[in-house]
């Protein structure tokens, strides 16, 4: 039986701004996305009988109906039927290096691995867009995991505009391993704190969407300027993750204060928190500084960099 071994890429929130609400239930999101070098490793296994079978290294993650990839999976099933009757089922083995329940779409990137994956498997022949479009009917950070590298997503999250590719920048990020911020949670928060500012028109929520486009953010990313990007890093959710989890708030105020950082932000709906930094031997220097001042075990760091990616095939 043939199977594929593949990476999948976390994501980092450059610019996150609530912009309105959706008839749907969502938000609609002005985000830049960032795919950095932090990755887990997926296998990919068709199987003689129709079923899903997962595995996984770390065991806070189910392997069970809840789990985005077996979903993924269950998606690709229903939608080739034929193909899912010639293959067989498939078995999908994790190897999880992305902190989960983070902020740094370990769970969408999985799925979207999973999607790349059967298509392989099954030989589909499926166009990128249509990967996506598949994707972002399972979850809204999941298009962009396909694709990967820099992008402007608006909409829920979906809707992608690439921008010039940002690899090389170097990051060092944090997490609490025991600490879990529910995303359906920081939305609905920041609704009820902030739904009264929200733009109302189609017209309103377009221009701010635009100007976020042609503002600063993206300049700097377009003159690849680390020292500019990370002075107009933006997160709404930092508005009500970080008072609900003072830990959070603390590490956000370590990182700014270490020399060498240019710029820090929470990513996502938190709870990892990132600071951009010079170099890769600055960024081991920061992590270190970080782990002297918290000796606790919980936290991890890691020093990664920016990558112009998203799922790739390893074999
Ligand atoms: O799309 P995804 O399943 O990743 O979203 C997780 C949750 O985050 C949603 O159930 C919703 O509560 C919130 N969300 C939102 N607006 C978005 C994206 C996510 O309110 N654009």
């Amino acid at each position: 039986m043939r199977s594929y071994n593949l990476i999948a890429p976390a994501k980092i929130n450059l610019y996150l701004e609530i912009i309105g609400d959706r008839p749907d239930g969502y938000h609609e999101l002005v985000m830049i996305l960032q795919s950095i070098d932090l990755a887990d490793r997926i296998n990919i296994r068709a199987i003689s009988d129709e079923t899903i079978r997962v595995h996984c290294n770390h065991p806070q993650v189910p392997t069970d109906k809840t789990n985005l990839v077996y979903r993924a999976a269950e998606l690709m099933m229903k939608h080739f039927p034929e193909a899912a009757a010639k293959y067989g089922g498939v078995e999908i083995t994790l190897e999880k290096n992305i902190p989960v329940a983070a902020g740094l779409a370990g769970g969408s990137t999985n799925a979207a691995a999973v999607l790349v994956g059967i298509d392989l498997l099954w030989n589909l022949g499926l166009t990128q867009t249509e990967i996506e479009e598949l994707g972002a009917t399972l979850g809204s950070d999941i298009p962009f995991c396909v694709a990967g590298g820099t992008a402007i997503a608006t909409g829920r999250g979906e809707q992608l505009a690439p921008l010039p590719n940002l690899d090389h920048i170097y990051i060092v990020l944090a997490k609490y391993r025991s600490l879990e911020v529910s995303t359906p949670w920081a939305y609905k928060t920041y609704r009820q704190e902030f739904g009264s500012t929200y733009l109302k028109t189609t017209e309103d929520l377009a221009a701010r969407a635009a100007a976020v486009h042609s503002g600063e953010i993206v300049k700097a990313i377009v003159h690849k300027n680390a020292t500019e990007i990370a002075q107009k890093l933006h997160n709404d959710l930092e508005r009500v993750v970080l008072p609900a989890h003072p830990q959070v708030l603390q590490l956000r105020e370590l990182f700014a204060t270490q020399p060498g950082v240019l710029g820090t932000m929470m990513s996502g709906s938190g709870p990892s928190v990132f600071a951009i930094v010079e170099s890769e031997q600055q960024g081991q220097v920061v992590k270190q500084s970080i782990r002297e001042a918290i000796p606790d075990e919980d936290l991890e760091l890691f020093v990664t960099r920016t990558i112009n990616h998203g799922i790739q095939i390893a074999s």
